[in-house]
């Protein structure tokens, strides 16, 4: 687990280019894709977006996010959403089946570990509260499972697509040996549930498509700052080396591996 500090060290993330090229691709999912990045202002989703602009396959990237972007790709589409608004996701989903009608492959790289003073991630169950509780679920859990019931049907069919989750290898049941972290934790074993049900609907409904959890890795982003002094700087990633790993586990995985909770290097993480 990580350890609260109030410094960061310091961190370098290398160029974009050392990951492009032949070896980040969606060659699995055939051609003029249309892909959608859910939290495209955070590190990681912005890493996704600008991957994903570069991949020759990919044909229009929606970036959904609380911010509105700077223009810098013609395939690049900036869609207001807000977690807490399901008016917003919906009108998200309505828009980007208007405009594309399916999309081959969901990314989802929102979440919430610390918000101020008032929300963050419990050393103790002294100091738990019914309301970290409800605000860690309702971003990283209820937020996506709102989302997954308006995209999942907008996922194309008799081709592979993908519905992919951010979740944390902290989240994991099995694993959990610190302790702490309680909301965190709690939120995201209940989002790995939820993406594992869907996934067996999905299958049942669209069996070329993949629906799974992924973990990141610790990653240099806003979410991980203050935890970051005894992460060793070869185990630190950045955004983009993070996201170029994930694309090629997506890239990867298979119908049959749908409903399953995966790690950047692809090893499978219990639940
Ligand atoms: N970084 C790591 O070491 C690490 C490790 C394990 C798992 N993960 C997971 O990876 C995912 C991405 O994390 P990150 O490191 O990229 O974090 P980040 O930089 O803090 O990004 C979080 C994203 O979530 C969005 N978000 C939060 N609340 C929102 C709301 N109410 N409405 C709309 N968007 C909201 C943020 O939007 P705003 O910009 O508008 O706030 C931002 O786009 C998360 O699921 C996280 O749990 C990260």
């Amino acid at each position: 687990m990580f350890s609260p500090v109030n410094q960061t060290q310091h961190f370098t993330e290398p160029n974009l280019a050392d990951y492009l090229g032949d070896s980040v691709m969606l060659d699995s999912f055939g051609n003029n894709l249309n892909v959608v990045v859910v939290g495209a202002s955070g590190g990681l989703g912005r890493a996704f977006q600008d991957i994903l602009l570069d991949i020759p396959s990919v044909n229009r990237v929606f970036s959904l996010s609380r911010k509105s972007e700077v223009f810098r790709s013609s395939k690049l589409e900036n869609i207001y959403v807000d977690l807490e608004s399901t008016e917003t996701i919906e009108d998200a989903a309505e828009r980007i089946q208007s405009r594309a009608g399916t999309v081959n492959l969901i990314l989802l790289a929102t979440g919430l570990l610390h918000d101020g003073p008032d929300f963050q991630p419990e050393r103790s169950w002294t100091s738990l509260t019914a309301q970290s509780l409800e605000r860690a679920f309702k971003i990283n859990t209820i937020a996506p499972a709102v989302i997954a019931t308006k995209f999942l049907p907008l996922l194309a069919k008799k081709k592979k697509s993908s519905f992919i989750a951010l979740s944390a290898r902290v989240g994991s049941i099995g694993d959990n040996r610190l302790g702490g972290w309680h909301s965190y934790r709690a939120s995201k074993a209940a989002l790995n549930m939820l993406i594992r049900t869907f996934s067996i609907e999905l299958t049942r409904r669209n069996p070329e498509a993949v629906c799974a959890c992924l973990h990141p890795g610790t990653v240099d982003t806003r979410l991980s700052k203050p935890f970051q002094r005894n992460i060793p700087q070869a185990t630190l990633k950045g955004s983009i080396e993070s996201a170029a790993q994930l694309i090629k586990v997506i890239n990867n995985l298979t119908p049959n591996e749908s409903g399953g909770f995966y790690a950047w290097d692809g090893t499978e993480i219990p639940y």
